[in-house]
C-alpha cells in the first residue's frame, strides 16, 4: 500500500517578513515586478532549464535550499547570508553544514537577473521561483509564485538548528515543527514527497539501516535486497563512509512522484 502523496512545495512559501521593517510587509502579488523586471519569470525559467539539464540533482538541491530558507524567519533568503561580525550564518548550522548545496546556483541566477534588472529582485523571490521551476522540470506540479519578498539582513543560526527537522527525529516532533511554521500534517506528508528525488548521505540513514529497518523489510522481501545494497554503500561503523551518498528513493531517483495512488 502506498501513500497518496500530492507534492505541494508551495505550501511552505509562508508569508515572509524581514526583521528590519516589522509591520511593513505588503501582500505578495503575481505582478510585483511587472514594471520593474517584467522578464524575471522567463529568465529564471530559462536558466533553470539549463541548470537541471546539467545535473537533474540540481532540482532536488534547490527545492531543499528553499525549504531550509523558509523554516527560518520565513522565506527571506536568510539561508544565503554569510556570517558577519554581528551574526552567525545559517550555512554552518547542523542541518546545513556539509549537506545543504546550491548557493552557487542561486548566485548564478542572481547575476543574470542583476544584469537584466539591477537591484530590483530579491534573492528570496529568486529562490522561491527557482524551486517551483525545479519542481516542474522533474515532473512535478505547477503553482503560481506570488512575489515581493524582502531579503533579510540577518540570519537565524539557532533557528536553523532548532526549526529544521533532523533525520533521527520522531513523527510527533516533526509534526510539531511543521505546525510551528503554520503547516498541517497533510502539508507535511505532501511536502515530504520531495524525498522521491535527490540524495542522502550515509551518516543520515546509518542508524535506520542497522537498527530498525527489519521492522518494515520483513514485510516486504524486496526491501531485504534493498537493505543489503544500502549496507554496501553505508558501512556499519561510524567514521567510515559517512559522506557516501545514495538516492533518497531508489525507484524514482530523478523524477518527482506527484501522485502514487493506492492499490
Ligand atoms: C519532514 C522532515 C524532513 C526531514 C527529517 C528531512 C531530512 C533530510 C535529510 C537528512 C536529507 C539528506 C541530507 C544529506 O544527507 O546531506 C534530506 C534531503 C532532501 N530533502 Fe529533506 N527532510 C525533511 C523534509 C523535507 C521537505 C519539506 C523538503 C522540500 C519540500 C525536503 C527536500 C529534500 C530534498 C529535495 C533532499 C535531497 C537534496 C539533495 O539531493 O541534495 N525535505 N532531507
Ligand atoms: C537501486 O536500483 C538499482 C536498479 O534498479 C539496483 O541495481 C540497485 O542495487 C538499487 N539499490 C541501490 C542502493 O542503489
Ligand atoms: C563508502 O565508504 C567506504 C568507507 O569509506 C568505502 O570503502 C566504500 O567504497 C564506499 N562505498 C561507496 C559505494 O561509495
Amino acid at each position: 500500500m502506498k501513500l497518496l502523496v500530492i507534492f505541494i512545495v508551495h505550501a511552505i512559501c509562508i508569508p515572509c517578513f524581514s526583521f528590519d521593517v516589522p509591520g511593513k510587509d505588503l501582500p505578495l502579488t503575481l505582478d510585483y515586478y511587472k514594471s520593474t523586471c517584467p522578464t524575471v519569470f522567463d529568465v529564471v525559467k530559462k536558466e533553470m532549464e539549463c541548470i537541471v539539464k546539467e545535473d537533474p540533482r540540481n532540482a532536488a538541491i534547490l527545492i531543499r535550499l528553499h525549504f531550509h530558507d523558509c523554516f527560518v524567519q520565513g522565506c527571506d533568503g536568510s539561508v544565503l547570508l554569510e556570517e558577519t561580525e554581528t551574526f552567525q550564518g545559517e550555512k554552518k548550522a547542523s542541518p546545513n553544514i556539509n549537506s545543504l548545496k546550491g548557493y552557487k546556483i542561486v548566485d548564478r541566477i542572481k547575476n543574470i537577473i542583476e544584469s537584466e534588472c539591477p537591484g530590483v529582485v530579491s534573492c528570496a523571490d529568486l529562490l522561491t521561483i527557482s524551486a517551483r521551476d525545479a519542481t516542474i522540470l522533474v515532473g512535478g506540479p505547477y503553482w503560481d509564485v506570488p512575489v515581493g519578498r524582502k531579503d533579510s539582513k540577518t540570519a537565524g543560526y539557532e533557528f536553523a538548528t532548532s526549526n529544521i527537522p533532523t533525520p533521527e527525529e520522531g513523527l510527533i516532533s516533526i509534526i510539531s515543527k511543521f505546525h510551528n511554521q503554520g503547516l498541517s500534517v497533510e502539508d507535511m506528508v505532501a511536502l515530504s514527497g520531495a524525498h522521491t528525488i535527490g540524495k542522502a548521505q550515509c551518516r543520515n540513514f546509518r542508524s535506520r539501516i542497522y537498527e530498525d529497518f527489519h521492522v518494515t523489510s520483513a514485510l516486504n522481501p524486496v526491501s531485504e535486497t534493498y537493505l543489503a545494497s544500502l549496507r554496501e554503500i553505508c558501512p556499519a561503523s561510524s567514521g567510515e563512509g559517512g559522506s557516501n551518498v545514495t538516492a533518497m528513493d531508489n525507484v524514482t531517483r530523478i523524477s518527482l512522484t506527484t501522485r502514487s495512488t493506492t492499490r
